[in-house]
């Protein structure tokens, strides 16, 4: 599934975030950006990367929201001031750190997007989610998305 974005396109695949030809992959990491498991280990086992913390679920009243929104916006920032054209990002926080999959998949697609709209040198940015369940989840917010 596809959506434009200003004039970045946004696509949403089901795979490996790690087999991905594109400039650049974000990590879902931890503070220490050490490596960790889930994603951030297959991460630290293949190449360039953009490391980002996404927030731990708190139950949704701790500014969870705006911190995962800032982790897809200061990705993106700083891929752009790297002058790179194509980004491939994870379902950041979904994992380990318990954040329920549609409201992160809500939240993602609207930071993405508005970051997109407000006029971007990205060719592509894409999702790479690794189940089935995911991509479906990502495909619902981006079809809902205004
Ligand atoms: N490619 C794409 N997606 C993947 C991959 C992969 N190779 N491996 C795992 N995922 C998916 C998971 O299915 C999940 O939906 O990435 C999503 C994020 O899960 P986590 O990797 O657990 O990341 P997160 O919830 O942000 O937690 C971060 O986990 O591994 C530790 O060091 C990391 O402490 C940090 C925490």
């Amino acid at each position: 599934m596809e959506g434009t974005f200003g004039s970045t396109r946004v696509v949403l695949v089901q795979g490996d975030l790690t087999q991905q030809a594109v400039d650049a992959i974000v990590n879902a990491a931890n503070p220490s950006l050490l490596g960790g498991g889930g994603v951030d280990g297959a991460v630290h086992r293949a190449g360039f990367v953009i490391h980002t913390v996404g927030p731990v679920w708190r139950g949704g009243d701790r500014g969870e929201a705006e911190v995962l929104a800032s982790a897809y916006r200061e990705s993106l920032a700083l891929a752009e001031a790297r002058g790179l054209r194509t980004v491939a990002f994870p379902s950041i926080s979904t994992g380990a750190y318990g954040y329920p999959l549609e409201e992160a998949a809500d939240t993602a697609l609207t930071a993405v997007g508005g970051f997109l709209r407000a006029g971007s040198g990205l060719e592509e940015v894409r999702f790479v989610l690794f189940s089935e369940g995911h991509l479906a989840a990502y495909e619902r917010a981006l079809g809902e998305l205004p």
